[in-house]
């Protein structure tokens, strides 16, 4: 009997032992793997290693990216420079001496009041399709102004005085509008471009207005000189928008859809002309505002009412008010005529 259980036992502790030995194996050879991986990653994280790397050595990949083989993108240190350490800072400086510059203008130069007084007769200026396309121009081009801003320079003057969470939010809010609302500012300007342009070209008239920098500034302020429907600023404006504008609006579309195998040096260019292009308009746009806002009396009312008085469109704008007094003239005539023919057909019955 004894025997019997002594030799169950021996059974029964050798299967144990050999289900044990069968067990402990995988882990041995685990054990054995992670040893060779940790000695890999140790050899991996060498000086060494990583000085080939930056010297563009290239490994081997299954992956079809035209930039597989770059596992550190030396070159976008420079980006990073170009843009943080210069593009920036002078972005910022520029568009503070912009703010000054209209500032001084108007303290010390005053806006450009009308002459004479109103004659009370309102005259067409733009149409409801004209203030509806202004309108949505400057809202979308002012939010993504701020937009970008904010991007660009929030982390300097927000994020420090906020908590973190609320940065975060503001952010992804800012990056986001940004995104979905540039491909709107493209259909705009090309609204714009095809609205207005045939009102903007350059005639020889302008350049007597650029000469005496529109009267509005120096010695020859309150001469205004002559000007079509757009005078020489606004044509100008107008171009600024249109050229400037498509350079933002490209490089925009370039970093929203990096669908189109666009490497980092592509993204990282698109960055820089956006920023700078967006910037240039952003400063020139701000005399504009002024202009439209404070700088001229009679302005803001054209673009709000569609209309202005007889008075600004004399002293603004001679030529435009010439061909609007000459339709008008040549439109009572031609009711004249109706009205003389139609008498003496009625003569001519009774
Ligand atoms: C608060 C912001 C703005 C104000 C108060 C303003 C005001 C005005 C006014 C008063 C005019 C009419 C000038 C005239 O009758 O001769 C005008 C024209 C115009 N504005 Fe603005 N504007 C603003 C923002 C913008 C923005 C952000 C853009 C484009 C990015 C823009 C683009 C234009 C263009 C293209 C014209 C037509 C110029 C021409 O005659 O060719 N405006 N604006």
């Amino acid at each position: 009997m004894f025997a019997m259980f002594k030799r169950a036992s021996l059974v029964l502790m050798s299967s144990l032992a050999s289900l044990l030995f069968a067990l402990a194996l995988p882990v041995h050879a685990q054990q054995d793997e992670s040893q060779v991986a940790q000695r890999e990653m140790t050899q991996l994280a060498g000086a060494d290693f990583w000085r080939q790397v930056r010297q563009g050595e290239e490994g081997y990949t299954t992956s079809q990216f035209p930039e597989h083989g770059m596992l550190i993108s030396t070159p976008g240190q420079t980006w990073y420079i170009l843009k943080e350490k210069w593009m920036s800072p002078a972005g910022a400086v520029a568009i503070f001496v912009s703010i000054a510059l209209v500032t001084l203008v108007y303290v010390f130069a005053g806006p450009v009041m009308l002459s004479a007084p109103r004659t009370g007769k309102r005259i067409k200026r733009w149409s409801r399709a004209d203030r509806a396309l202004h309108w949505s121009m400057a809202f979308t081009f002012l939010t993504l102004a701020f937009s970008g801003l904010m991007l660009v320079y929030g982390k300097h003057f927000l994020k420090p005085y906020i908590p973190a969470d609320l940065w975060g939010f503001i952010v992804m809010l800012a990056k986001q509008y940004h995104n979905y609302m540039g491909p709107i500012f493209c259909v705009l300007l090309l609204c714009v471009l095809v609205k207005w342009w045939r009102k903007s070209t350059f005639k020889k008239v302008d350049i007597e207005w650029f000469i005496k920098l529109g009267g509005m500034v120096g010695k020859h302020k309150g001469t205004h000189p002559s000007a079509e429907f757009s005078n020489a600023g606004e044509k100008a404006l107008f171009w600024l928008l249109i050229v400037v504008g498509s350079i933002v609006a490209f490089s925009g579309l370039v970093l929203d859809f990096p669908i189109f195998g666009q490497t980092r040096r592509d993204m990282e260019l698109s960055n820089l002309v956006h920023g700078l292009a967006a910037l240039i308009l952003i400063c020139g746009f701000v005399f504009h505002i002024y202009i439209g806002l404070f700088g001229m009396e009679g302005a803001l009312e054209g673009m709000v009412t569609g209309e202005v008085d007889e008075t600004w469109a004399k002293e603004h704008h001679d030529l435009w008010y010439g061909e609007v007094i000459a339709e008008e003239k040549a439109e009572d005539s031609n009711v004249g005529n109706h009205m003389v023919k139609g008498v003496s057909a009625n003569e001519q019955t009774s």
